[in-house]
This record gives C-alpha cells, sequence and structure tokens, in this order.
C-alpha cells in the first residue's frame, strides 16, 4: 500500500511506531522497521551518547529507514539534530514544534522532519516552516495529550496544510488505518499498540496492567506535570491528586536531582531547558520543575516494572487491547484487515450506505 508516506521515508506500510520515552529502544524501534512500518527511537530520556549507541544497534538490527523522536526544547537539540544529520537518520520526529532553523538544518542535511502535534495552528506553522509530514494526535492519545479527538482534529488538520498528515490517537487496526485514510491522511501512527507487543522491552507485570484496563481505566491528568497527560488510572495517580501542592514541589525536586544525575545535564542546563519550556506557554516555574517527574515516574514502570511507584502512560486505546502480538504480527495484521475492508468498501454486493 503506497502513500505519500511510504514513497516520503521509504518504508513499506503507511505504519509509524511513535517515539514513548523508556518505550521505544533499539529493539522495539528495529522490529517495527523490519516489519515493514517506520520505527521510532524515543532520546529525550536518553543522554546523547546513549543516543548515538542506539541508533547504531537499530542500525546493526535493521537495514530499514527510521527515526529518532527528540524535544525541540532541550537545550542540546542542536546537538542532538547534528548526531541525526552525522549518523545518516532518516527521520526526525519532534515531541514539539521544531524552530524554523531547525529545520532548515535538518532538511538541508537530507534529514526528513515529522513534527507531532496537537492543534491545528501548530501543523499551520511548522508546514509554513519546512515540514515535511505532520503526526496529529488527537486527545485519546497516550502521552501528553489535548483535548480535540482524532475525529474531529484529522480532517481540520488535512484541510488545513498541503504535507502529508500522519493520524495518530486510538489506532490498532486495520478500520483504523482505512479511516485514516479516508479521512486524508497519509498513514497511521501508534504508540500504546507497538507498547503493547511482545517486541516491547516494558515489563511483562507492566503490560499486564494495559491488558486488564477497560476504555474507561484510562484517564488524563495534570497532577504528574501540570500538563494533561493521558495514563492507566492507578493509586498512585489518585494520591498524586490528592496531593498537595508543597509535597508534589518537594518529590519534584527530588525526581528534577535524579534525572539530573540520569540524564548528564547540568543544573545550567536543566535551568536552561526550564526556560526553554517556560518560553512561550503559560507554564509556572513550580510547574517547569514538575516535568522532571515525568521521566522519572515512567521509568519506575516501563524500565523497573513498578505499577505501583511508577506512571502508565497510556492512550484510550489501551482499553480494547487484548494481546502481545510481534511487531512483525501486527503489522501483517493491520494491512491484511486493511486490505480486507477495502474489499469490502469496493465490493459491488457490498449493502449501500445507511441513509
Ligand atoms: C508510554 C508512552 C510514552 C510516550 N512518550 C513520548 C515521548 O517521549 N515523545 C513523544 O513525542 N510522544 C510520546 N508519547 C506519545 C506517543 O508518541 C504517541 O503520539 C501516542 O501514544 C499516540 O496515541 P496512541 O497511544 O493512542 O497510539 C508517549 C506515549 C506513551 C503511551
Amino acid at each position: 500500500m503506497e502513500t505519500a508516506l511510504t514513497r516520503l521515508v521509504g518504508v513499506r506500510y503507511p505504519i509509524v511506531q511513535t517515539g514513548m520515552g523508556w518505550v521505544a529502544g533499539p529493539r522495539l524501534v528495529s522490529a517495527a522497521a523490519n516489519a515493514g512500518a517506520l520505527g521510532i527511537l524515543a532520546s529525550a530520556t536518553m543522554t546523547v551518547d546513549q543516543l548515538r549507541a542506539a541508533v547504531r544497534e537499530v542500525r546493526s538490527r535493521t537495514e530499514a529507514p527510521f527515526g529518532v523522536n527528540l524535544r525541540a526544547d532541550a537545550g542540546d537539540a542542536a546537538e542532538r539534530a547534528r548526531l541525526i544529520i552525522d549518523e545518516g537518520v532518516r527521520v526526525a520526529s519532534f515531541a514539539l514544534a521544531p524552530s524554523r532553523e531547525l529545520i532548515a538544518r535538518l532538511k538541508d542535511a537530507g534529514v526528513v522532519v515529522i513534527p507531532s502535534i496537537g492543534a491545528r495552528r501548530h501543523a499551520e506553522k511548522v508546514a509554513a516552516w519546512g515540514a515535511d509530514a505532520v503526526i496529529v494526535q488527537g486527545g485519546e492519545g497516550g502521552g501528553h495529550t489535548g483535548e480535540v479527538a482524532t475525529t474531529v482534529l484529522l480532517p481540520q488538520v488535512v484541510d488545513a496544510v498541503d504535507i502529508p498528515v500522519v493520524a495518530a490517537g486510538g489506532f490498532h487496526d486495520g478500520r483504523g488505518l482505512v479511516a485514516a485514510l479516508a479521512y486524508g491522511a497519509a498513514g497511521i501512527a501508534m504508540g500504546t499498540r507497538f507498547l503493547l507487543t511482545s517486541d516491547s522491552t516494558v515489563p511483562d507485570a507492566v503490560k499486564a496492567e494495559y491488558l486488564k484496563a477497560g476504555v474507561r481505566d484510562v484517564t488524563v491528568t495534570t497532577a504528574v506535570d501540570g500538563l494533561p497527560h493521558r495514563m492507566l488510572r492507578s493509586d498512585l495517580v489518585a494520591s498524586l491528586e490528592r496531593a498537595g501542592r508543597t509535597r508534589a514541589l518537594a518529590r519534584a525536586v527530588r525526581h528534577a536531582a535524579r534525572f539530573r544525575r540520569l540524564s548528564g545535564l547540568s543544573w545550567s542546563g536543566m535551568v536552561r531547558d526550564g526556560l526553554a519550556m517556560k518560553h512561550g506557554k503559560e507554564l509556572s516555574w513550580s510547574q517547569v520543575l514538575l516535568a522532571a517527574n515525568t521521566p522519572m515516574l515512567l521509568k519506575a514502570s516501563m524500565v523497573e516494572g513498578r505499577t505501583d511507584l511508577g506512571v502508565m502512560a497510556s492512550g484510550q486505546v489501551a482499553g480494547v487491547i487484548e494481546d502481545l502480538p510481534s511487531c512483525a504480527e501486527l503489522v501483517g495484521r493491520v494491512m491484511a484487515e486493511a486490505r480486507a475492508v477495502l474489499v469490502r468498501l469496493n465490493a459491488p454486493d457490498a449493502p449501500p450506505p445507511p441513509g
């Protein structure tokens, strides 16, 4: 199935495995790439040296193109962009809108730039700045998320920009892929569905929590870092929501210190990142400080398997996912379902549309 996305990045199928902190490492990314999807490494939770090693590991496991996700507002974004260029990575994916200069530098070096956005005006901005495509995440998507549902946001963005649009938020099967194409998208991007594969390194006990969840067990809270964040409901989320501001800040300071050690950032680097985060947003310093909570609480679950101490970022779609296929099985299944749906829609004896 060829679309503007498969042509742009050179993958077999119009499916993206998105960058997820602590989850989208070399094993998941290379499995997704070998299955014919675009695998994207999450780099915000890696040091620059770890990112270089991860890129080389993916390269040793696959010849297929892949991408790296980075935070456009990170103090060392320019250094990470240079690494992407030097290592010949095909795609740069951004959690927030990158600057016009950063887009130009990457594109001049032949890197395909695909920011993730959650609002039409952001899509219009990055398209005007030269982004090659956008991933549009509707509110049902996992992790930091917006309020507008995919079914409303996607056609809005498709109508607003002339670059390929990849639909994210709530996708898990071939029906969803065909629906996204019908809206005018060039493919789908999935986070939660790829987290729940046998190739993902997330501990089994954590995967079991996702499989157990129903659609109403996925919630949006601002208690972790001050920004709307979609995740599984848990005792931890309830206690964060109950905790007063002072306790939340004390915990954030501890996490900021631990994250500084882990990420190899200096305090001045962290303050620079904080300033960049604040820039142009209505964030207080306490919210900026709380942001260090996210990587640490995500690591506790995604790496250490602590379902009691960690945050389990998740799309609503976790409520309808019940198995752990390999990436090859998943991509094969989605494509087979999509083809079957297209055949059914084209069949002369298909029932007429209602109404
Ligand atoms: C555990 C988890 C971690 C995530 N971490 C990141 C991240 O580091 N950077 C990013 O741009 N998006 C991140 N996201 C959002 C995903 O990349 C993706 O846009 C989202 O999961 C799509 O919605 P879906 O879960 O319904 O497929 C994360 C999502 C999850 C579930």
